[in-house]
């Protein structure tokens, strides 16, 4: 076995950017995990994965701001740029997402 780590993703479509309104997020199933994809008020999009690593709180439900998530359960704060916790706890994982022609799409 190859000590390399080789990792290769998939673009999965996911749905419509307007199923997401405008600052919230939506929980979504792509290529077998579980994600949640964020529409920010400057038309951004995010996508993390869908349970906060603290205690599994709904991240798709979080508050955000031009930065950071915010897990709705205990207020942790996650960097949208690298999924870092501002608190220095566990990080959550970020996928690359994008808006092709008003569709969703996420690789994982
Ligand atoms: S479950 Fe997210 S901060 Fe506790």
């Amino acid at each position: 076995m190859s000590m390399t780590d080789v990792r290769t993703t998939t673009a999965v479509v996911v749905g419509r950017v307007e199923e997401i309104p405008m600052g919230e997020g939506r929980a979504f199933v792509a290529g077998g995990e579980q994600i949640a994809v964020f529409r920010l008020r400057d038309g951004s999009l995010h996508a993390t994965q869908a349970a906060c690593p603290h205690a599994g709180g709904p991240l798709a439900d979080g508050q955000t701001d031009g930065n950071v998530l915010v897990c709705p359960l205990h207020l942790y704060a996650y960097r949208w740029s690298d999924g870092a916790a501002t608190g220095g706890t566990t990080p959550i994982r970020v996928f690359p997402v994008r808006d092709v022609d008003g569709e969703v799409v996420v690789e994982v």
